[in-house]
């Protein structure tokens, strides 16, 4: 029997998670139909309950309704506890929902693909939202020499930096404090670059070879890696791999098999920038 997936969040109608499901599917021969579904606000535990009650497997969760995945979660692995949120609910063979949050492991698989190293290296970040959060701990887990976080609002730096210290040198800076200091890998995840806006960052922030990340992706440089780019960075990437590379996790999660991402990062890329290019 074809085992069904869906995606949940709102608004709904942009998600690309039922295309990128769809190559994973193809590619690597599974039964399976993942669809899209706008829930309403307030109603996530009823739409999910409805969903796995009808035979659902599995569900990708997004915006809003990620803190409400973490509730209704039956169990949550120790990454998804961690960051406070669910992005992944899997149906268990004792008929319990998992949660996890692969954002995280998406983004550093994503970082691997592209060679980058980070252990034993200098990481800022600027941001201490949800997106912040949700990449702690598989970050610290690649054992770098230091995180750093730095946030318009500085006491949820300090917060999150509290939060996460057990697991590695992870402190809050403040904006004034960056000055003078180096780092090699820059990760902005801010929601700043979706309004086009970036926060006042030193012109000598990125020490010889760093590699600049934005969680966010468009089809144009976003302005955080055009920053980047016109102040040294070695190598810029935007979130278009995290993004593939969560569902990779959220798949491996449901169908215990790992799917190859580079082909879809590649196709999905070049679909953005010809849609991009005949809206010019
Ligand atoms: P998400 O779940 O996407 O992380 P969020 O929890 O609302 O969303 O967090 C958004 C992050 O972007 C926060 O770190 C926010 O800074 P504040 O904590 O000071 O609000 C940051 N942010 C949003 N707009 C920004 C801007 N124009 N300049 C700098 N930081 C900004």
């Amino acid at each position: 029997m074809t085992d069904l997936y869906a995606v949940f969040g709102n608004p709904i109608n942009h998600s690309k998670s039922p295309h990128i499901h769809r190559h994973f599917a193809e590619q690597t021969g599974q039964d399976m139909t993942y669809t899209k579904q706008q829930v309403a606000p307030g109603e996530f535990d009823q739409a999910a309950t409805e969903f796995f009650d009808k035979g659902g497997k599995g569900l990708n969760i997004t915006v809003p309704f990620k803190l409400d995945a973490y509730s209704f979660a039956a169990r949550l692995t120790p990454r998804a506890r961690r960051a406070g949120a669910v992005n992944t609910l899997a149906l268990q063979t004792d008929g319990t929902v998992l949660g996890d949050n692969t954002d995280g492991i998406g983004m550093i698989h994503d970082m691997h693909n592209l060679g980058w190293e980070l252990r034993g290296k200098r990481v800022l970040i600027l941001g201490a939202g949800g997106a912040v959060r949700g990449i702690l701990q598989p970050l610290l887990e690649q054992e770098p020499q230091e995180v750093a976080i730095v946030n318009r609002t500085h006491h949820k730096a300090e917060q999150l930096a509290n939060g996460f210290h057990d697991l590695g040198d992870v402190r809050a800076l403040t904006l004034e404090a960056l000055a003078g200091q180096q780092f090699d890998i820059l990760i902005n995840g801010t929601s700043a670059s979706l309004h086009g806006e970036l926060p006042p960052l030193p012109d000598d922030l990125l020490a010889p070879g760093a590699c600049c990340y934005d969680m966010m992706y468009s089809a144009e440089p976003t302005v955080f890696l055009q920053w980047a780019q016109t102040h040294g960075a070695a190598a810029v990437a935007d979130g278009l791999g995290m993004l593939i590379g969560q569902a990779a996790e959220a798949f491996y999660l449901w169908r215990q098999i790992r799917p190859e991402v580079v082909p879809v990062i590649t196709a999905m890329r070049r679909q953005m920038t010809e849609k991009n290019q005949n809206h010019k």
